[in-house]
């Protein structure tokens, strides 16, 4: 990278830091990306796949929605299972017209970064930051090794994008900081398969089994997901008793068939949730996962990185513009009241469908009572509706 200073510094090319760098871009503030792993490591990171009204909108308005129209399905409807029965959330019917897109987030990045070495901002692939420094000064700077040798970049404004293991949020000084933490007793068994999905929509199984849900990424590729305990080895699970077992979970009365096929990626996440306050600390700030992070259940993660990007971009176009810093000081109390939300509502989702350890408990009364009230509830459905769908982002 040729100049030692830009007014933006963004550390992580992941969703969130790409899409901030393509927003300056296009408002004509300077901007640079540091990411520490290579093209090929963050372009096939499999990760999420549901994308909001809103996220699909910023990213058609910035030109990286060509391929998300011609390839991305678009889902008006989501299935509720239990107790062998199905009931189908209309999405547009209980949100006055919003539904959702399944793009994966792996499709977003390679779409980003094409636009992004073709016409800019710099992107530094194996730029791995190991500090920032003068978050209290009027330029912040990024100190990072890039092929073997260390140098400085001299910034106006740090952008930690650099995800829940990244190193910016520890430059927020820890008596300014404040986390807000939720660890899960299970994680999440998610498989790639070579199998076209058993349903045209998805399908969020609760069981005495456990949880399962049955994703897609395209009418040949079906993404799947098993809840499992802490700790568990994904070899522990050969193909055959990943099928067996959601077929089990996704039981229904009624026409349904599961199709089998060569399982080509197999992983365990743990589940948690986590918020830090402040997310800006004089003018270092942070987005995405660098801030917070949910439980993949309410397919919050990548929309909220998007959310919190769009109202970064436009704090930090109208300070371009007008001089004034009044969006860019309210960015952290903003983004929190979404972030927030959807913390509650992936929460909720989580808490509602994953079976607790043991046997039939107080909890998994409460949690049929809640699926009754939303099977039989058009309030209750319209409530959850909304939240998947996503609030609008203005
Ligand atoms: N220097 C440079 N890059 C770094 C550093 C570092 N010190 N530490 C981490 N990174 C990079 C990672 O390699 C990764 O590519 O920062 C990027 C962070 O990307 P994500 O973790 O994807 O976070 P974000 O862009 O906020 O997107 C959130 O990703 O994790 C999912 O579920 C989450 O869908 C949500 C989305
Ligand atoms: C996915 O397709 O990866 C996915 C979909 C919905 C979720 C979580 C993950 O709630």
């Amino acid at each position: 990278m040729g100049a030692h200073h830009t007014t933006v510094g963004i550390i992580g090319g992941g969703p969130a830091g790409l899409l901030l760098a393509r927003l300056l871009h296009r408002s004509g503030i300077d901007c640079a990306v540091l990411e520490s792993r290579d093209r090929g490591y963050v372009e096939q990171r499999q990760r999420a796949g549901i994308l909001e009204q809103g996220t699909a909108d910023v990213l058609r308005a910035c030109g990286a929605g060509e391929r998300l129209d011609r390839e991305g399905l678009v889902h008006d409807g989501i299935e509720l299972r239990y107790d062998r029965r199905a009931h189908r959330l209309d999405l547009p019917a209980l949100t006055g017209g919003r539904r959702v897109t399944v793009y994966a987030q792996t499709e977003i990045v390679k779409d980003l970064i094409a636009l992004q070495l073709d016409s800019g901002p710099p992107l530094l692939f194996g730029a791995r930051a190991l500090a920032v420094t003068g978050a209290d000064t009027a330029s912040p700077r990024i100190h990072y090794r890039h092929e073997g040798r260390e140098h400085t970049l001299s910034c106006d404004y740090v952008v930690g994008c650099d995800g829940f293991h990244g190193i910016t949020r520890s430059a927020v000084p820890e008596r300014e900081r404040r986390t807000y933490e939720r660890r899960y007793p299970y994680s999440w068994l998610g498989v790639l398969a070579d199998a076209p999905p058993s349903s045209d929509e998805l399908i969020y199984a609760h069981s005495a089994r456990g949880f399962a849900l049955f994703s897609m990424r395209s009418p040949a590729v079906s993404r799947l997901y098993l809840q499992v305990p802490n700790g568990t080895d994904p070899a522990d699970w050969p193909d055959d008793r990943i099928w067996d077992e959601l077929e089990a979970r996704g039981a229904v009365d009624g026409p349904w068939q599961l199709v089998r096929g060569p399982i080509t990626a197999k992983s365990v996440v743990p589940m948690r949730s986590s918020v830090t306050e402040p997310m800006r600390h004089g003018r270092i700030l942070l987005a995405g996962d660098a801030a917070h992070i949910v439980p993949p259940t309410g397919a919050k993660g990548l929309n909220l990185a998007v959310a919190d990007v769009t109202v970064l971009a436009r704090a930090l176009e109208h300070l371009h513009r007008t001089g004034s810093a009044e969006l860019l000081d309210a960015y952290s109390a903003t983004c929190l009241r979404r972030v927030w939300r959807a913390e509650h509502f992936s929460y909720f989702m989580t808490t509602t469908l994953h079976a607790p350890e043991g046997r039939p408990s107080f909890e998994t009364r409460l949690q049929r009572s809640q699926l009754d009230r939303i099977a039989t509830s058009r309030h209750a459905a319209a409530e959850l509706a909304e939240n998947y769908a996503g609030m609008p982002l203005r």
